[in-house]
């Protein structure tokens, strides 16, 4: 029996212009080719400046490839932008929350954005505020709430929408790591427990130890340099021999940094 896939790249090259510049074009992701599995949770882990975000960029539909092509549930995420409304959960390192709108409103945002009514949208972002341990803080607005808060609120609106798909980028890079340690565990119960199809990007080894089924090394230019499956039964030792592998990769790759 074949895995539903939910994401393809497929060979997938992503460059930027310099304007002004007679230099020929940056290439941020190159040829890069992967696909994820409908439930799986795959973990991009790479140097600062490798092309991580270029690539959230593209499987989330904010770029279009130069070349090449992106698939997400078999439709195109820059050309069919609206298709993926509410299918999609998002949470970014900085929590991008509307700071003119309260927690509750923020939650709501994409439940509005499909056309739910306001009591039944209200209701779903106060009950998703309260598993993430913000009940109470409904009407607060993000200036007045901590990091690790403002980050809890982002988990509760991107699950508010009942995403078949999550994508993070870096979502805990920011917080203190006690606090991101907190929080990644609760996402990853509320990862196992809606089935959602997840990409986390990382540039922790020690997170994506920790995170992924599945991890997969990019050297810059995007693209994978070494992939490596663990499992929860895995010996000390066969972890080690990951974590020795991905660290071999990224030594000798020279991102910036
Ligand atoms: N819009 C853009 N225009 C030009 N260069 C860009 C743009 N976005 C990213 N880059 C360049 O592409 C490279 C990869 O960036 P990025 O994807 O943000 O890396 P990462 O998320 O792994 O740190 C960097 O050198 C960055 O400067
Ligand atoms: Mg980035």
């Amino acid at each position: 029996m074949s895995e539903a896939i939910e994401i393809v790249f497929e060979r997938v090259s992503k460059s930027f212009a310099r304007t002004g510049s007679a230099e020929p074009a940056f290439e941020a992701v190159s040829d890069l080719s992967f696909a994820v599995a409908r439930g799986e949770l795959a973990v991009i882990l790479g140097k600062t400046g490798c092309g991580k975000s270029t690539t959230f960029n593209l499987l989330s539909g904010l770029l279009h490839p130069t070349s090449g092509r992106v698939r997400v549930k078999g439709h195109d995420p820059f050309g069919e932008f609206d298709w993926f409304r509410g299918k999609i959960g998002i949470i970014f390192q900085n929590d991008r929350l509307m700071p003119w709108r309260t927690a509750i409103d923020n939650v709501a945002l994409g439940l509005e954005l499909n056309k739910m009514a306001r009591s039944e949208r209200l209701d779903i972002a106060s009950s998703w505020l309260k598993r993430l341990g913000l009940g109470g803080h409904e009407h607060d607005y993000p200036h007045a709430l901590s990091g690790g808060m403002r980050q809890r609120v982002s988990i509760a609106r991107a699950f508010a929408v009942r995403p078949d798909i999550l994508l993070c980028d870096e979502p805990f890079s920011a917080l203190d790591e006690i606090t991101g340690d907190t929080l990644r565990a609760e996402l990853l119960e509320l990862l196992h427990e809606t089935g959602a199809t997840g990409v986390f990007i990382t540039h922790s080894i020690d997170e994506a130890l920790r995170v992924g089924s599945r991890i997969l090394v990019f050297e810059r230019p995007a693209r994978i340099a070494y992939e490596a499956r663990l499992h929860p039964e895995m010996s000390g030792e066969a972890r080690a021999e990951i974590r020795a592998g991905i660290l071999r990769v990224l030594a000798g790759n020279n991102a910036e940094g």
